[in-house]
């Protein structure tokens, strides 16, 4: 029997987020081993991807190590890759508790955490210890206080101090628990902000690290198509697809009162899955190969990678999945993935 197995009753019997917090101390004190094992991860999962090496297509999704605590931890989980963030360019607090919500009966959870961030020069300070082997990309965001009209500058901000020390850079403009933030996903908000970053991408002489957008699954088919548009006009390397949705049509109906009466937030878990399939295949019709999708969204067995990898997607990312199988979920994704 595995530490989480036995730890697993316990966390789930707790308060979600104290839970989360209960598991990040003990992963800290895990990170301290000098000597964490290796993951057993096989080598036909490794591919390049926008000129970088993944060891395994799967990587842990944005929102669970916002401050780049756990890095060690996740590598040798067997995770390819680690999106840390959403990282602000200052410090805030987020939305007040409670604001995480689990339904295990489906797999599925609620959160409007909205940029809880220690701020970007403390994750920056982390990241400079970062361990080898494992690709980082560092996920930013605007603050809370700042409007619209001064997205650019905030994302700015964070980019400054977070890219020199990550692989990727990834705009989140599709967090539901920000207000305002979707709104820059419209084609003539999210033009002046792609052309913004990637100038300054350049002034920083950051130019050869690729620069994603990730979007909603909320989106209508045509402003979906604008999108991909304007990123590929632009000349960004990639799309993540998708956040959270806001639909709660993906809860069973017989459990669909309680999750309204958790109020506002994003759902993610397995009833996300055909929703954000759907957005990606569209999104990989449209792209026609122009450049590289990563795939997320109710992603948690090895078919479900492999079928996303089939249908176009150049990497996946798990979070929802995670929570609910433990720390042992990339070794049964990469034995189902290979038939070992
Ligand atoms: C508690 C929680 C917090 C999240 N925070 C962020 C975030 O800060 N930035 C972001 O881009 N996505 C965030 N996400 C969205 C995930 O990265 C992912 O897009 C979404 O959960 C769908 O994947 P899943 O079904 O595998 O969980 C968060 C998700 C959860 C459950």
């Amino acid at each position: 029997m595995d530490l989480y197995s036995l730890l697993r009753p316990l966390l789930f019997r707790m308060d979600p987020e104290k839970a989360h917090d209960l598991a990040f101390a003990i992963g800290e004190r895990i990170c301290e081993w000098p000597k964490l094992p290796d993951a057993d991860i096989p080598k036909e999962l490794h591919r390049t991807v926008f000129g970088l090496d993944f060891p395994s297509p799967i990587g842990l999704a944005a929102g669970l190590d916002k401050g780049a605590r756990l890095l060690p931890l996740w590598k040798s989980m067997g995770f390819g890759s680690v999106e840390i963030g959403t990282v602000t360019p200052r410090p805030q607090p987020g939305n007040p508790k409670p604001r995480l919500f689990r339904l295990p009966e489906e797999g599925l959870i609620l959160n409007r955490m909205g940029f809880n961030s220690e701020g970007a020069e403390v994750v920056a300070a982390r990241l400079k210890h970062r361990p080898d082997g494992l690709i980082v990309g560092g996920n930013l965001g605007k603050n809370k206080e700042t409007p619209e009209e001064l997205a650019l500058e905030d994302y700015r901000a964070a980019y400054r101090l977070i890219a020199p020390l990550v692989d990727y850079s990834v705009l989140n403009v599709s967090s539901p628990n920000t207000p305002g933030l979707r709104n820059l996903q419209a084609p003539e908000a999210l033009k002046p902000l792609l052309e913004g970053m990637l100038a300054l991408r350049e002034e920083m002489g950051l130019g050869g690290q690729p620069l994603l957008l990730k979007i909603a699954p909320d989106l209508h088919e045509s402003d979906l198509d604008a999108i991909v548009d304007v990123a590929v006009a632009c000349g960004i390397d990639g799309l993540i697809a998708t956040n959270t949705t806001l639909d709660r049509g993906i809860v069973s109906e017989a459990r669909r009162a309680r999750v309204e009466a958790w109020g506002a937030g994003g759902l993610s878990g397995v009833g996300l899955r055909p929703k954000a399939r759907e957005v990606q295949r569209r999104i990989l019709a449209r792209l026609d190969g122009r450049m590289p999708l990563v795939a997320c969204g109710g992603i948690g067995t090895g078919a479900q990678v492999r079928e996303s990898l089939a249908d176009g997607a150049a990497l996946v990312q798990v979070y929802s999945a995670l929570i609910f199988a433990g720390p042992g979920l990339l070794r049964t994704l990469h034995q189902s993935m290979t038939g070992s």
